[in-house]
This record gives structure tokens, sequence and C-alpha cells, in this order.
């Protein structure tokens, strides 16, 4: 494995070149970002799922970009390496270009963000444009698309017929043209993923894609098994955390209880 130093979008584009798997992983902490900060995670996402990881919310829609700037802010207190990437949040942008640049900025400028994430295809080319204009690189994000989720009619694979498939393919590719460094391709068949990722210069970050995307995401939350709802089909768990602190919380609360914490160990003479 190359080791790299300080990650940018220019690294993001020699991984895909080389053929070397992009890592990157939803967070919104200090600690947390500190730890994958040091394992070598190259890149971090102030992703909008906080609304759902975070703030127990049942979507992504009420999320501020004022909580994007708060959790970034947090991260990138813990990263020095990672590239830290904010999520513009739904009605940060499709109401002006005028209104989606000022909110990337405010990404860059009071959320310390290294770069925006934008969700949707061609609809967003004039955005992509203008964001880029201004000095701040854009990652796409296409396929299941969580801000569009009452025109989806819920979390649900896209992509599966033909014509919708030719439609991603076209979006891909559009925004390519108009200047974004990657792009998140979101539960979409593993077939259509590998087509779209053969067919970008710039490279695809998969969730829910399979696995010839040029690199990976999932929310730290799923990944680590704190996630209290149902997990979808593309998430591993690697660890069950949930069940680390419902433990280490029963326990502290019998000894308690029970007069057996604090004991002489943790008294002051
Ligand atoms: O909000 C988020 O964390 C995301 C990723 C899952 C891609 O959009």
């Amino acid at each position: 494995m190359v080791v790299r130093n300080k990650i940018t979008i220019k690294e993001f584009q020699k991984m895909k070149d080389e053929g070397e798997k992009i890592t990157m992983i939803s967070a919104y902490t200090f600690p947390i970002a500190r730890i994958l900060d040091e394992v070598g995670i190259d890149s971090i996402l102030v992703g909008d799922s906080l609304g759902m990881t975070v703030l127990g919310y049942e979507n992504t829609l009420e999320v501020t970009v004022e909580d994007i700037i708060r959790h970034s802010q947090a991260v990138s207190r813990g990263s020095k390496r990672s590239l830290i990437i904010g999520d513009m949040p739904f009605l940060s942008f499709g109401v002006s270009i005028k209104e989606t640049t000022i909110n990337a900025g405010r990404l860059v400028k009071e959320g310390r963000c290294e770069a925006v994430k934008l969700e949707g295809g061609r609809e967003r080319i004039e955005d992509v444009k203008a964001i880029k204009a201004i000095g701040i690189p854009v990652l796409g994000h296409i396929g299941l698309t969580p801000t569009y989720i009452n025109m989806f009619g819920g979390f649900k694979v896209q992509g599966k017929e033909e014509a919708a498939a030719k439609r991603l393919i076209e979006d891909a590719k559009m925004l390519e043209e108009a200047g974004i460094f990657g792009v998140v391709l979101e539960s979409i068949p593993w077939k259509l993923a590998k087509e779209i990722s053969e067919n970008l210069s710039i490279p695809t970050i998969g969730i829910g894609a399979g696995e010839f995307c040029d690199g990976q995401v999932l929310v730290v939350d799923d990944l680590i098994g704190l996630t209290p709802i149902l997990k979808p089909k593309f998430v591993k768990k690697y660890s069950n955390v949930q069940e680390v602190i419902r433990k280490s919380v029963q326990e502290y609360n019998k000894e308690v209880k029970e007069g057996v914490f604090p004991s002489e160990d943790q008294r002051y003479d």
C-alpha cells in the first residue's frame, strides 16, 4: 500500500489512475475523526446522514447548513490527513445558484471543509460550475440521493430499469464534464456502477453499489454497529459497539446502585 500524506482531490485522482481503492467514512465527531485519521482513512464525509445517526430524525431533510458546519468543525479538529468533505443538506442548494454558492462557501469558511458533496444529476450542472468557480471542489452524488426521498417513495435501489440506468450513466458523464472531482454512487446495481466507473476518468465512490467502484463509503455508526435501526443489505457490521455501550452502562448502573462504584481506587485522599 502506498503511504500518502495529506489527501487532497489530486490524491483522489492519483488513486483512481493507479488503481488504488479510496476509503471514505461518514463521521461527525472529534474523537471518531481522530481514529479515522490515525488509521489512514482517505476521506471523512460530514454527511447529512448525521440527521438520522446523531440527531434521531427519520430522514435527512431537517439537517441544516449550521448542523454540517458544527460537525465539520469538530471533525477538522480531529483530522490532519483525511480529505474533509461537507455535505450540502436539503434546501442549501436548488433555490438559487447564489444561495448554493454561499452555502458551499460557508461549509469551507466556517466549517473548515476542503470540498463539498452535492446530490443530483444533470439538474445540478450549473451549481457545480458555480461552486467550482469560487475554488471549492465538488463531489457529486447520484443514485439513491436521500434529499430526494419523497420523490423516490422511500430508500429504494435506483437505476434498475433500462431508462433509469441510461439516465444515471448520462448524469455521471455530464457531472464529470461540469467539473466534479468524484462521484458517490448510492444503492444502484453493481453492473451499472461498474459501467459508470469504467466510463469516467474521475473516481467513483460506492455505497451499496458493489465492488467495482474506485472507492467505498460507509456511515461510521453502521460499520461499528451503533445504528439502532435495521441495517441495509450493503452494510457490513465490523463490530457491535451498541452492545459494548449497553453492557458498560448496565454494569455502571448496577455498581452504583450496589455501592461498588466508586471504590477506594477512584477516590481522593
Ligand atoms: O450523508 C451521508 O453520509 C452520505 C453518504 C452515505 C454517501 O451521503
